[in-house]
């Protein structure tokens, strides 16, 4: 039988097995759905070879087959003195790395393995800052008479150099230089196969949820960000999908999957009220029952947290957020590290032409270049503002997952290396809060997030307008509920703002 089968190694890989020598190899198998089946390990050894003696094994001189395969890891053993090798036991530490279409033969994983650490290599070869600004293939791309910044190829179309010949180029719906450069740096930055710039994070959201069909079953988080819960209770249902929304930081939410569920949508930390749900937790359930795991990026970008990396299937991001980080230009992406997510996505967004244009393109490869030390200022602010903030005239309570004794506080500490820029926080009544939006100055009071300005917005009358003032208040958000974005400017301007605006209030 053809699997999809995904593969992990013990530390090293020897292929070229000396006499004595035995290498062991896991091999994760998954079926059509990227979902495990099994994992089992293969283990190869030196023909009429044994344990050696050499670190490897026990040395005991027993014999062995070329291959063996063997299905429990407690399997894996020398065939004379029935010991678990070496690296057997160092494999077992070892996690699910990817997924690759092959027939399950040691061949094909000893050369997916090989595959696999290649991009284990790209991936971790540089850091999140270097992320930011170098691509893999700098070298390969730099043609453009060395220009420093990435030129914006403004064009809709390609030339061909003959009937049947193509520069790869053909028209910019389907490629685009700048929006591959473009696409290549936020694919580095969350760690997945491929990743898609696309119009906006609502063209992003919407192009994912063509993967599904009529009657699939979605389970999503109630508080998410007010667009796509939209999207989903106006257009999606009109599609025939069916929504079950939950707080996936407190209720139960495996006992809600059914034949039919298809995904789990997710935001964490949530907009606004920053719920934060375990991410590893959940994927793990989305695995065992073959469902794909969503999460929205937007609020901490691959600079604090990595979801692939934690097991998700599939991320999505407002790049109009933190990724642009200057509120000048629209954009949304999706990676992912599933490869057959990803061929449909490709041909999806071919078809559907949502494609991020040339200039804005460039605008997001420009404000990217900054991510790290934006998210890093922006979160120190923050930090200091949300602490400060919760001692303030007229501030009832502050949703900031940097606190220590927010809810989510110890899983954001496990899953993500930051707690991010926004805070949401309840006033004591609905005119205090309208009094803040009025008189703030240099905090804008606008509806967005991630830049490099400080923003404040009205959830109840902005980005959560369209939800039913019923769902509204289950979530927690109330007249009362004020949500800031906090910028890279000096604190204390901000603090100092705040605290004027604050005390001019009765
Ligand atoms: C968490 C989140 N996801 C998605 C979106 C939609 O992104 P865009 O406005 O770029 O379409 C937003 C917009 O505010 C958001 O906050």
């Amino acid at each position: 039988m053809s699997y999809k089968i995904a593969v992990g190694s013990s530390d090293e890989i020897n292929v070229d097995l000396k006499f004595g020598e035995v290498s062991e190899f896991l091999i994760y198998e998954v079926d059509d759905n990227f979902r495990l089946v099994e994992r089992r390990v293969l283990q190869v050894g030196a023909k009429d070879s044994a344990c050696s003696g050499n670190g490897n094994g026990c040395g005991c001189g027993g014999s062995k087959d070329i291959v063996s395969k063997v299905t429990q890891i407690e399997d894996c053993r020398c065939v004379v003195c029935k010991k678990i090798g070496f690296q057997a036991q160092k494999a077992l530490e070892k996690k699910a790395i990817s997924v690759f279409d092959v027939e399950c033969s040691i061949e094909n994983a000893l050369e997916k393995i090989t595959l696999y650490y290649s991009r284990v290599d790209k991936h971790e070869r540089f850091g999140n800052y270097t992320k930011c600004i170098h691509t893999e293939n700098d070298d390969e791309d730099s043609n453009h008479f060395g220009a420093i910044s990435y030129p914006i190829y403004q064009t809709a179309t390609y030339a061909h150099p003959g009937v049947g010949l193509s520069t790869g180029y053909d028209y910019s719906r389907l490629q685009n230089p700048t929006r591959e450069q473009l696409e290549k740096i936020v694919c580095q930055l969350e760690e997945g196969v491929d990743a898609l710039a696309l119009s906006s994070g609502m063209a992003a959201i919407t192009l994912v949820f063509e993967l599904f069909k009529p009657g699939d079953h979605i389970i999503a988080e109630s508080d998410l960000y007010g667009g796509s819960r939209r999207l989903f209770d106006k257009v999606s249902v009109k599609n025939g999908y069916e929504f079950t929304y939950l707080n996936f930081s407190k209720d139960d939410y495996v006992s809600e999957i059914k034949g039919n569920t298809k995904a789990i949508y997710i935001e964490t930390p949530t907009n606004p009220m920053m719920n934060v749900a375990d991410i590893a937790a959940i994927a793990q359930v989305a695995k065992e029952n073959d469902i794909l795991l969503i999460v929205d990026n937007t609020f901490l970008s691959p600079h604090f947290q990595k979801p692939l990396k934690l097991g998700a299937d599939i991320v999505v991001h407002s790049g109009t957020k933190f990724l642009g980080g200057h509120n000048d230009a629209l954009a949304g992406f999706i990676v992912t590290n599933n490869d057959k997510v990803q061929k449909t996505l490709r041909e999806l967004i071919k078809t559907t032409g949502a494609g991020l244009a040339p200039f804005d393109s460039w605008l997001m490869i420009r404000g990217i270049k900054t991510l790290g030390v934006r998210m890093e200022k922006a979160e120190k602010n923050a930090l200091e503002i949300a602490r400060w903030l919760r001692k303030q005239k007229h501030v009832t309570d502050v949703f900031y997952p940097g606190l220590e004794d927010h809810p989510g506080y110890e899983i954001m500490k496990r899953q993500t290396t930051g707690f991010g820029a926004m805070i949401t926080f309840y006033v004591d009544t609905k005119e205090t809060a309208l009094q803040i939006l009025e008189k703030v100055k240099l905090i804008k009071f606008a509806e967005s997030l991630g830049g490099v300005e400080t923003l404040i917005t009205y959830p109840t009358s902005q980005t959560h307008a369209d939800l039913p003032e019923e769902e509204r208040l289950k979530n927690g958000i109330t007249d009362t509920t004020l949500r800031l974005s906090i910028g890279i400017e000096d604190v204390d301007d901000l603090k100092r703002e705040l605290k004027k605006v604050l005390e001019s209030i009765n």
